[in-house]
């Protein structure tokens, strides 16, 4: 099983290659110096991560060839509606006007079933448009649950009273290596809590190690100094997933004590200026939160330029100071990914876990929204289910195996093929 086509880099200038995919092309980012056109690559979240020898390369074209075209004419029937119908604020995206915050408002107001279907329908022709059936599957290893916050959300603050773990690096790069070699992954997000006892040396030990792997590694480990940022930059780590949860100020320092809205920014801000691609978005669904809230940080996500927008619901989650709010409507998660479509036409949108939580058919229809990417867990079995980040997570007693069968008969089902979603 592969969770990404190879392509040929047919072009390159300064440190950006143009990969063709059967005829399709995508920028990227090139890494690795001792690549040269003609070569085939993996590319991953628009960055090209290894060379792949030709006959490999040429074996998995050619195994996916008849395939890639299948799925592009399903992709291209399931999207073709770009029908604004009576929503007239959608005329002005194919005018290319801006949009303003009354605008969004009504979009995010939308209650009409059909209004919410043209949305969703639009919002799916233009990431077709852009991005045409690609998509991205990333893997995911939390690698501890100890955390040294106490945001108010979550299900890992230090101050809840939970079973704790902490994997080794030998652990987190035996997962690694199987999902590379069993399963074909070429990305993985390393994620846990703000666990200070993953110092500098551990943290590039482990990211030396994985990028050895030929993979491209995601650093999703809260806010640690700019300092380690940099040195695990160094050892090969290429990006960072870190939302921002929230832009309204008050409620930021209100539920992540002790920490500032302008520091996470100022973070993002330093961790772009290094070179890492960065995933970002926000939290849904929060106390107080207003829909003047939800568009400020929409727009604060598109600002940020990031190269994976993230966003998800709130799950409210017991023991913590939140668990008594309401639980967030699915349409509001996928008027939102389908308004960030619109504001970002070359986004990239992942569907996340939390929204599937609230729905089974939500990764679905979060990808015929707008979205098009997905992470799979391929944290270790008896760890997936410490990982009490929200109540009721789905997926954590479910089998790899069969959790990777679903989404890719998922995006079968779609049209979706996992070469890279490309640099824009
Ligand atoms: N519900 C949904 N998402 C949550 N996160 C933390 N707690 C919750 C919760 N209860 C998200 C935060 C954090 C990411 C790792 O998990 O947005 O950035
Ligand atoms: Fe820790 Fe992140 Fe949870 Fe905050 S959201 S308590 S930083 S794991």
């Amino acid at each position: 099983m592969c969770y990404a086509i190879p392509g040929r880099l047919i072009a390159l200038k300064d440190n950006i290659g143009t990969v063709d995919y059967y005829g399709e092309e995508r920028k990227v980012l090139m890494d690795d110096a001792s690549i040269q056109i003609g070569d085939y690559v993996y590319a991953q979240g628009g960055i090209v991560i290894r060379k792949v020898e030709v006959e490999e390369a040429k074996k998995i074209i050619d195994a996916w060839k008849e395939k890639f075209f299948e799925l592009k004419d399903k992709d291209k029937e399931l999207s073709q509606n770009e029908s604004t119908g009576s929503l007239e604020i959608l005329q002005k995206v194919n005018k290319k006007k801006q949009l303003s915050d009354k605008e969004l408002l009504e979009l995010l107001a939308i209650k009409d079933k059909d209004d919410l279907s043209l949305l969703y329908q639009f919002a799916n022709n233009k990431r077709y448009k852009e991005h045409d059936n690609a998509s991205c599957v990333h893997g995911i290893i939390e690698f501890s649950n100890y955390c040294s916050q106490n945001c108010w959300y979550c299900g890992v603050r230090a101050n809840r009273d939970i079973q704790r773990y902490r994997l080794s690096a030998d652990q987190i790069v035996d997962t690694a290596k199987d999902a590379v070699d069993k399963l074909g992954f070429q990305a993985f997000v390393l994620q846990s809590g703000e666990d200070l006892v993953y110092d500098e040396q551990k943290l590039v030990e482990i990211v030396k190690r994985l990028k050895d792997l030929g993979v491209l590694v995601f650093l999703s480990i809260g806010l640690r100094s700019k300092e380690l940022y940099q040195k695990l930059y160094d050892a090969g780590a290429r990006a960072v997933l870190l939302r921002f949860e929230t832009s309204n100020e008050d409620l930021f320092a209100k539920l992540r004590p002790g920490t500032t809205l302008k520091d996470r920014l100022q973070l993002i801000s330093d961790l772009t200026d290094m070179g890492y691609i960065i995933a970002t978005g926000f939290l849904v669904g929060l106390p107080g939160e207003t829909p003047q809230d939800i568009i400020n940080n929409i727009r604060l996500t598109c600002k940020l330029n990031p190269e994976m927008y993230s966003f998800g619901p709130l799950i409210p989650t017991c023991d913590t100071p939140l668990a008594k709010e309401e639980k967030i409507d699915k349409d509001l998660m996928l008027k939102i990914i389908a308004i960030t479509r619109l504001l970002a036409l070359d986004s990239n949108i992942l569907v996340t876990t939390a929204l599937e939580t609230l729905d089974v058919q939500a990764k679905k229809e979060g990808l015929l929204a707008g979205a098009n990417s997905l992470m799979l867990n391929i944290t270790p079995q008896q760890f997936k289910e410490l990982y009490t980040i929200y109540d009721n997570r789905v997926g954590v007693t479910e089998d790899l195996q069969e959790e990777i069968k679903k989404t890719v008969e998922l995006l079968e089902s779609l049209g979706r093929a996992p070469t890279d979603i490309g640099l824009y």
